[in-house]
């Protein structure tokens, strides 16, 4: 087991030689010491000391060199603030938390406009949730733990990929950096907020840190490789059908974005639940499948394999953060009925087809022939086969009917509990990680 004091030792072996020392060394300024110590006042003994009866000081010793604190007289700052903690007004404060106040019973809570106290995270409602927090804590991973220097050696080796192969690797990074700051940027400034229910809130800070690990991945690939970052962070803006997905996703999450929406009404309400789909089920749960895809292929191949592992820790991710999402949509469902009616459930379908549209037209972008064992046809039928999951997770009706999945080996990936086992080593030592010995 790694132990701490063994650290710093190897850090600084001048400090291991080094033998401990047998006495006090010399106060560094005991002038300056002294001046904090009334001249006619005892010596005080520190708090330490006195609860486990420390005996007198030796005579002459002075407060620096004993290590003691002496109290100092109460200057005017002092004075002011314990006035005002002794002032204080405990029920102007209660009455200002979020919520009612009281304790907090499991039928109070709910998935949104919830009115009890969200400071209150147990007893659960949704144990599910708070699973999801955990599960995602046992799989931290971070980008610099991948070894990226067969990568970069293949990027820079003018054979080492086609043309086809690294416009993939380009368009990837180049959707994915922007793309993830974007549900990030949703996540912690919308859906945190309009998610009424802590145990959800404590898996969407999780999701917030895993979002902001997947920008730090994209980015970290950026910079081994030595890509142009000035044509990698733009192409959200300069690519067709990346500007589409781009603006696809601001469109539908127009609503819960904006500072001002709250919800309370039949009308809001619907408008959250439209964005909630459009956030979770496609930004989330169809726009990242076709890059991914490549990607993971490309690593199958063994050619790009850091920046291949590097998508099969965040797709790993990705996946919960999925089905995360539709379990909330679900209970917001079960919560709310009188929302998910037809011309709801017409719009969440609609949404989900236009989606795939867009993910279907940026494979045709990304693959204009064959590459890596697939092309632009097997591709629709994979975003087909996903668009159909989407929809049956929510409940409606799959739209292509017949198709398969021409990519199983996608699925294998995304099972977090083969993934775990895969990745055995890493998630054990972050199991571990909180037993370090200090
Ligand atoms: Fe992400
Ligand atoms: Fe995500």
């Amino acid at each position: 087991m790694l132990n701490w004091d063994e650290f710093h030792a190897e850090e600084n072996p001048v400090a291991r030689q080094q033998p401990a020392p047998t006495e006090a060394p010399e106060p560094a300024a005991p002038a300056a010491a002294a001046a904090y110590a009334p001249a006619a006042a005892p010596a005080a003994r520190t708090e330490h000391d006195a609860q486990r009866g420390a005996t007198s000081q030796p005579a002459g010793a002075s407060a620096a060199q004993t290590g003691t604190v002496t109290s100092a007289p109460a200057t005017d700052a002092i004075a002011r603030a314990r006035a005002s903690v002794e002032h204080m007004d405990v029920e102007e404060g209660v009455a200002e938390l979020e919520g009612t106040a009281g304790r907090v019973q499991v039928d109070d809570k709910r998935m949104i406009n919830c009115r009890a106290d969200l400071n209150q995270l147990v007893p659960f409602k949704y144990d599910w949730a708070w699973q999801k927090y955990l599960d995602g804590c046992s799989n931290h991973w971070m980008p610099q733990e991948v070894n990226m220097s067969a990568d970069v050696a293949t990027w820079k080796n003018p054979e080492g990929l086609t043309d086809d192969e690294r416009r993939i690797i380009k368009r990837s990074l180049g959707f994915f950096s922007t793309a993830d700051s974007l549900v990030a940027n949703n996540l912690v400034l919308a859906v945190y907020r309009l998610i009424t229910n802590p145990e959800c809130r404590q898996y969407i800070l999780r999701q917030s840190f895993e979002e902001a690990i997947h920008t730090h991945a994209y980015q970290y690939c950026i910079e081994s490789l030595g890509m142009d970052e000035g044509e990698i962070f733009n192409m959200y803006r300069e690519l067709p059908s990346v500007a589409k997905k781009a603006q696809w996703g601001i469109q539908y999450t127009r609503e819960m974005s904006d500072p001002a929406f709250t919800t309370g009404t039949v009308e809001t309400d619907k408008a959250l639940l439209e964005n909630l789909i459009a956030f979770y089920c496609v930004l989330e749960g169809i726009f990242f499948y076709c890059g991914f895809t490549q990607i993971l292929s490309m690593g199958r191949r063994n050619k790009m394999t850091g920046v291949a592992e590097q998508f099969q820790y965040i797709l790993r991710d990705e996946s919960m953060h999925v089905n995360f999402g539709v379990d909330v949509i679900n209970q917001i469902k079960i919560e709310n009925p009188h929302l998910w009616d037809a011309q709801m459930r017409d719009k969440a379908t609609q949404m989900i087809l236009e989606g795939t549209e867009l993910e279907i037209q940026y494979a045709r972008d990304t693959m204009p022939r064959g590459v890596l064992g697939m092309n632009a046809k097997m591709m629709e039928e994979y975003l087909q086969f996903i668009a159909n999951r989407r929809l049956a997770q929510l409940g409606l009706p799959e739209q292509f009917k017949g198709v398969n999945n021409p990519f199983p080996w996608m699925s294998e990936i995304m099972d977090l509990r083969k993934e775990k086992n895969f990745f055995e080593t890493r998630v054990i030592e972050y199991q571990t990680g909180g037993s370090l010995s200090w």
